[in-house]
């Protein structure tokens, strides 16, 4: 059976972008594939995280996986540093991996511009992520647009050690759907919707209230022409509308916007607003309905399952590069 693999951090609030982009594919997958989701604590402490908050934000993105429709009983849910293999394989990575190439990523970039502090694991972080997604033998790695060059860099890797020590690992496709890979703020739409921003009203949390997110699509950054069609260049905000109507609908972009023409925007915001209510509110009856004590339990059997497979690859890796005996 193939393998998939993917990964969201415990960081910020998860918003629609995350589940339009990423997550919503991971249900779909995991009827046809050997599903790996992971909650990456590790890759979150790149940044400066506290400690109960951390811990608190692991769980309920564990929540969130369960609340979506994950299948713990066909799919292993599980923390990235419950497994130590993914910190141990980053390393024999790092030491694969040119300086070069982490510096030319543009997420490490984008983070680290304009900071005097920029921690050594933000540099690295690529390796980690390539540890996740190799130590699987994964085929398929579902993740939204800007995964994209990190997924590349991971193929290099993966390559550049099967010429060196032999074949050993998987070379993995990235996932990535044509439409919905880049939800766009909503206040600012030539911003993709980020966790981190401090700007909220920009993203819908996937645990937001029906009037919160109301109030935030009525509020939505659009142009001040009256005519609807798909232009991202042009009609960014009003684009990043259509997208979302279209992921959650599977209607088509240029299907809805035929619909809505001439209408005016308000209207097409009202219709927004509701799918997204609904879309939303089927998640949070079942994320409301977790026990504590419930996820828990499906992340440590997870883990175990998840460390046999990683501890067999991890092995394999060390002998190939001369540390076992
Ligand atoms: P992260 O929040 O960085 O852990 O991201 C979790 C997943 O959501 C990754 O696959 C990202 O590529 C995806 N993602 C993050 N932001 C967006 C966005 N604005 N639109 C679509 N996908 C996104
Ligand atoms: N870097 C990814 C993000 O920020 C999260 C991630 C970590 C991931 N490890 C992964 C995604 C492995 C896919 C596969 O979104």
């Amino acid at each position: 059976m193939t393998r998939v693999f993917s990964g969201v951090q415990p960081t910020g609030d998860i918003h629609i972008g995350n589940y339009l982009g990423a997550m919503k594919h991971f249900v779909d997958l995991q009827d046809a594939h050997e599903c790996f989701f992971c909650v990456v604590d590790l890759h979150a402490l790149t940044i400066p995280q506290d400690p109960d908050v951390l811990r608190r934000k692991t769980i309920e993105v564990a929540g969130i996986y369960l609340a979506i429709g994950l299948n713990p009983t066909k799919t292993t849910l599980f923390v990235q540093s419950h497994v130590p293999a993914h910190s141990e394989l980053s390393w024999l990575l790092e030491c694969i991996t040119y300086f070069g190439e982490l510096s030319r990523m543009t997420q490490f970039k984008d983070k680290s511009a304009g900071k005097e502090n920029v921690s050594v694991g933000l540099f690295t972080y690529p390796d980690l992520m390539a540890a996740d997604i190799l130590l699987y033998d994964t085929n398929y790695v579902p993740v939204g647009a800007d995964q994209k060059q990190h997924l590349e860099l991971t193929r290099d890797i993966a390559q550049r050690f099967n010429n060196r020590f032999g074949e050993t690992f998987v070379v993995p496709e990235p996932l990535i759907s044509e439409v919905g890979a880049r939800i766009m703020s909503l206040s600012d739409p030539e911003k993709k919707m980020s966790k981190s921003a401090e700007d909220e009203v920009g993203r819908i949390n996937l645990l937001d209230t029906p009037e919160i997110v109301k109030k935030k699509i009525m509020r939505a950054v659009t142009d001040s022409e009256n005519s609807i069609y798909y232009d991202p260049d042009k009609k960014p905000g009003l684009s990043n509308l259509l997208t979302l109507m279209s992921v959650q609908t599977g209607r088509s972009i240029e299907e809805i916007a035929a619909d809505y023409d001439g209408k005016g925007y308000g209207l097409l915001k009202k219709d927004l607003a509701e799918v997204t209510v609904n879309t939303l509110k089927e998640i949070q009856d079942k994320y409301y309905g977790l026990s504590q004590d419930e996820i828990k339990r499906v992340l440590s059997d997870g883990a175990a399952r998840a460390e046999t497979i990683a501890t067999k690859t991890l092995q394999k890796v060390q002998q190939k590069m001369g540390l076992r005996y």
